[in-house]
């Protein structure tokens, strides 16, 4: 089984560059974050200003259309894409286009996106709006140069047990913590493919946390997907669940799981990265329109064509490695657990240690005597 993903992923250079194509592009144009205007208006006058039948020339039959679809505002337009709008509601082409050129100017008018060309200032400012969630270790959140961060995609792979769960549980709760405990005062909503979210573990970590259990788990949205096609329509729908539940963080534990399970052998693996790259792309726009952090666990692979060092590789070829903004591999060291950071922008190759235990994930109990002597 793993020996036929080694050949699938390595030889898949290929097959990737056809998936380049159109959602790349459109990507580029819907990338721009939360605006400065939305503090003044009131929750009905911004959902006023949202609704996808304010576009001049779209009327009742398309706006249902949309909404079957589970696009509901003008900034799900944006976030869709013309391709996934086209396929989701059989319009022509032409028609996504046009929509959501649309949906981008009215974005740009209403000061909810900004204009194609901007100053690095503005870049800059945009960028000054990223907020960070603890992941429950210091060390790793040093690493992270302060949590795993919103308008970000952050990838954690490794092996069985190294803890990519956990992580993922442990966030659910920190995101919900106020600002000065490392939270973001927020909720959590976790796309689950393998079928390993536990709200026990949850109820568990939150009690050594020092949180009311119940309040916790009621912060956290949970969808179980039993199909690759099922995990690309629940992400296609987020933009709505976000705002319903006031979300900051985004979690799909795992990424890879339905998708190495359905698609078998080196025909179906263009299909397989075609879909694979919407996906990738859908939550990168997401992540950024939207100020969430997006988290991703990913399975491994050994790759034979390593001479030095560790062989283990994130499965998903280029398509993931191109579109996470973050990629931490963790591994087992006795009963700590080691991240490498792998690839980010900005980011040094540096690792951290930390432990899982009652608190979830934890910083090992020689580093907590180390602060404490500080
Ligand atoms: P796969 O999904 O199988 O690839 O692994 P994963 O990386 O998601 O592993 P996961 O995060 O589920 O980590 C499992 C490990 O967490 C176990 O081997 C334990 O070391 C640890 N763990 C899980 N629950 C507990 C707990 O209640 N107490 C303690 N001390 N450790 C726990
Ligand atoms: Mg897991």
């Amino acid at each position: 089984m793993i020996d036929d993903s080694i050949d699938l992923e390595n030889n898949v250079t290929e097959s990737e560059d056809v998936t380049e194509s159109e959602d790349v592009t459109e990507s580029e144009d819907v990338t721009e974050s939360e605006d400065s205007s939305e503090s003044t208006l009131s929750s009905e006058e911004n959902a006023a200003l949202m609704e996808i039948s304010s576009l001049p020339g779209v009327g009742p039959v398309t706006t249902k259309k949309l909404q079957d679809a589970g696009i509901y505002t003008i900034l799900d337009i944006a976030v869709r894409g013309p391709t996934d709008i086209a396929d989701a509601t059989s319009f022509e082409t032409d028609k996504a286009v046009e929509l959501c050129n649309k949906a981008r100017l009215k974005l740009v008018e209403i000061g909810k996106f900004e204009k194609d060309f901007v100053t690095a200032t503005e870049i800059y400012d945009r960028r000054q709006k990223i907020e960070r969630i603890s992941t429950g270790s210091s060390n790793l959140d040093e690493l992270l140069i302060g949590g795993v961060e919103t308008q970000a995609v952050t990838e954690f792979y490794g092996e069985f047990g190294s803890g990519k769960t956990q992580i993922c549980h442990t966030l659910c709760l920190n995101v919900q913590l106020p600002v000065e405990d490392g939270g973001l005062s927020a909720g959590a909503i976790y796309i689950d493919t393998e079928n390993t979210f536990r709200p026990e573990r949850l109820r568990d970590i939150a009690v050594e946390r020092g949180m009311d259990p119940d309040e916790a788990l009621g912060k956290i949205i949970v969808a179980k997907a039993f199909t690759s096609s099922h995990q690309e329509l629940l992400v296609g729908e987020l933009g709505k669940v976000i705002e319903d539940s006031n979300a900051k963080l985004v979690i799909v534990d795992s990424l890879m799981g339905h998708y190495r399970s359905e698609f078998l052998g080196r025909g179906t693996l263009a299909t397989r990265q075609h879909r694979l790259n919407r996906f990738m792309h859908l939550l990168t726009r997401t992540a950024e329109t939207r100020n969430v952090a997006v988290v991703m666990t990913n399975q491994v692979m050994s790759a034979p064509d390593a001479f030095f060092g560790d062989p283990t590789r994130p499965v998903g070829g280029h398509v993931v490695a191109h579109t996470s903004t973050y990629r931490l591999y963790l591994r087992k060291s006795g009963k700590n657990r080691i991240a490498k950071m792998k690839d980010s922008p900005y980011h040094p190759e540096h690792e951290a240690v930390f432990t899982l235990n009652e608190r979830g994930v934890d910083d090992p109990v020689d580093a907590k005597a180390k602060s404490k002597k500080k």
